[in-house]
This record gives structure tokens, sequence and C-alpha cells, in this order.
């Protein structure tokens, strides 16, 4: 079709109309309905809200900023990526440090620096399913290898996995998105020893793994080509702020910085950063409370009889169901969201509120008493 044809009425032209680029012909746009319902446990945020406290501070803090929004903001974030560090610990500076708009962002910026057409992005299934779409909107490679049935991954079929795909980029969740598993160093280290081309440890739900789970930040002093990425968005309860980062090598930081659009970051969203930084153990203070929600909400499902994945994060895959659909639906019908993610038969919770893990527990009872069939 002529890229000046408008549709017959003479209207704004449909999708259909439009010269997109053929690969994302019939593609959706990603993210979970966004629905208004009662009890939302699907997209893994921090339930509690910020104190009253500390959103006076922020929105003190983004008046302040307003003040020079006529300007562009401080284009390399210095003062917010010194506060990151700060945070991190781990003797990280600055310059070992990048931060975008969520952790999305930041993965992007990776994919854009080393991956590309003719690359290859590598990510052990089930995984976090946002990376093939990185792989694609770059124009690379997508492929994946299997984790073990309990979700582990196999660190002699990841080096032999790593070994035949050569691949450019190497994702790894830790723990991981949708199966709360967390990845062992001396496999994250296998991984490490034999990829030929940069790795990089979404620790997106690092804050909720158990008491005495090691960072792969203690990795990075040993390996030049690893980043490890961090969220705002779970932990720290500070999902609509849009706050992802890594930390890696100066010189990996450097690749970053060639990519990323000028002024990417905000004077709104680095004021407002700050300030929940400065604020970091009252932002984080519920962690405890939910990692115990999540135990017990995995003691709970097994108790159901259910099949239960080990979880480090702040949400639990559970199953399985001959019609996983089925039940999602039949608990959206009782006012309770959940995400239908991660392999068939699997359905994914997030760690809530007492009264939203009682919620949910009261409408899985009564779907599950409904003799729904389980796979
Ligand atoms: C594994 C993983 N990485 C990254 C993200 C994206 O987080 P952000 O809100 O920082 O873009 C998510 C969000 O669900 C996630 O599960």
């Amino acid at each position: 079709m002529n890229s000046r044809a408008v549709s017959k009425d003479g209207a704004s032209p449909t999708l259909d109309e439009l010269p997109l680029r053929p690969e994302l012909v019939g593609q959706k746009p990603y993210g979970a309905p966004q629905l208004d319902v009662p009890v939302c446990l699907n997209v893994n945020e921090n339930p509690y809200p910020p104190s009253e406290q500390v959103i006076n501070k922020i929105a003190a803090a983004v008046a302040e900023a307003g003040r020079s929004m006529n300007r562009y903001p401080e284009r390399d974030a210095i003062g917010l990526r010194t506060d990151l560090a700060g945070y991190l610990g781990h003797g990280l500076t600055a310059d070992q440090i990048w931060a975008a708009n969520g952790s999305n962002e930041v993965m992007l910026h990776v994919l854009l620096a080393f991956a590309g057409p003719e690359r290859r992005v590598l990510s052990f299934t089930p995984t976090y399913s946002m990376y093939p779409e990185y792989a694609r909107d770059t124009h690379s490679e997508w492929h994946t290898a299997p984790r073990r049935d309990d979700f582990t991954i196999d660190p002699n079929a990841a080096r032999a996995a790593v070994g035949q795909i050569r691949p450019d980029v190497v994702l790894i969740t830790s723990p991981n998105n949708p199966t709360g598993t967390a990845v062992n160093l001396d496999t994250l280290r296998t991984i490490c020893d034999v990829a030929p081309g940069v790795v990089v440890i979404d620790e997106a739900y690092y804050e909720f793994a158990r008491a005495g789970t090691p960072s792969a930040l203690e990795l990075l002093p040993d390996y030049p080509r690893l980043a490890v990425s961090r969220t705002m968005s779970k932990a720290f309860a500070f999902a609509a702020g849009r706050l992802g980062y890594l930390a890696a090598a100066p010189a990996f930081v450097e690749a970053l910085r060639i990519v990323r659009l000028p002024y990417h970051l905000s004077a709104l969203t680095q004021a407002a950063a700050r300030v929940a930084l400065a604020h970091a153990p009252e932002m984080l203070a519920k962690v405890d409370q939910l990692r115990q929600a999540r135990d017990d909400l995995a003691e709970w499902l097994t108790a159901q009889g259910l099949l239960v994945a080990e979880s480090d994060a702040n949400f639990v895959l559970f199953g399985r169901f001959a019609d996983r659909h089925a039940v999602w639906q039949a608990l959206l019908d009782r006012g309770v969201l959940i995400r239908e993610t991660g392999p068939e038969g699997w359905l994914r919770v997030s760690a809530g509120t007492p009264s939203e893990m009682q919620a949910f527990k009261e409408a899985l009872v009564a779907v599950l008493n409904s003799r729904v069939e389980r796979a």
C-alpha cells in the first residue's frame, strides 16, 4: 500500500493501513490487564504506599525541581547515581551505576548497546516475558535454553547452551520471574566464565530474597562484562516513579550512555527517586512482612494440594490446572486479579496485605470447590 493512503472514509488510518515493520504486524502492546478490581495481585507491586511524611517530602522536592522546569534536567543524573551507589554498597561509585525509566529501559539500553542485527540474546526459560520484546525491538536474535523442572538452572546445560549459541548478551533473572527461583552464585560464575559477550543478572526482586541469599553484585569485581540490574518498582514501593538501574564496570556504563536518549531521566523523576532513596529504610519497611506473606501463601497453597514453586521473590507460582485461564477468570469474577503467566497450567500471585491474602484464599477455595480440574 502507498504510504500516503488513508482509510476509505478519509479519517485517520487504521493500524493495518500504516507501513508497520513486518515483524510488528499483529503484535499487541505488552502489559498485564490494568483492571479496576478490589484485589490486585498481578504485577508484583509493593501493596503498601509510602508514608504521608515521605509523600510530602517527594512533593516538596518535585516542586523545587519545578522551579527549573524551563531547563533540561541534569543529563547524567550524577546525584541520583551517587545515591544509588550508596544504597547498593559493595564499594560502588556513581560511574559504575546507570539509571533509566524503570529497569525495562535499562535493559533496552543494554540490548541497544550490545545486541542488535545478527547478534544473539540468550535467556533461560521460563523467564521474564519482556525480554523477547526487547530482542525484537532491537532486531536481535532471541534464543532460549530450558531450566530444570524445578526451575533451577543446570550449570552444565547452561555452559553447553552458551557454547552452542555464543550469545552476545545473556539475561538471567534472579530471583526469577515468573518462578521466584534464585540462581546460586556458582552457576552464575559458570555462565560468566564461558559467556563470550555481556551477562546481565536481573535482580528486580533481590530485596525479597531469603536472608543470606548472596547478590550477583559480589561477582562484579571478577567479571568486567557483567552487569547487575535492579529496580525501585518492587520492594522500594516506587513503581509509579519509574526508576531502574544497574551496576557494572565504568566502561559498560559508558556504552549505555552512547545509546540513551538525551535527557532521558526527567528532573522530576530524579528528584522523587532521590527522596525515596534518602528514606530507604522506611520505603523498604514492609519487605519482611511481604516475605512472610509469601512464605505463608506458599505453605497455604501447598496445603490445598497444589504444586508451588520455591520463591525468593514477592510472588508465588502455583498450579497446575488443566484450564488455568478458567481459574484466572473465576478468581477475577470474585474480584481478585492474579497473573496468567509462566508455563502452561501455572498461575502467579503476588504477596499482598493480610486482607488481600485473605480475599485471595477465600476466592481460590471457592474456585477449587467448584471442582476445577487439576493437571
Ligand atoms: C524480572 C523483571 N525485571 C524487570 C522488571 C521491570 O521493572 P521496572 O518497573 O523497573 O521497569 C520486572 C517487572 O515486573 C521484572 O519482573
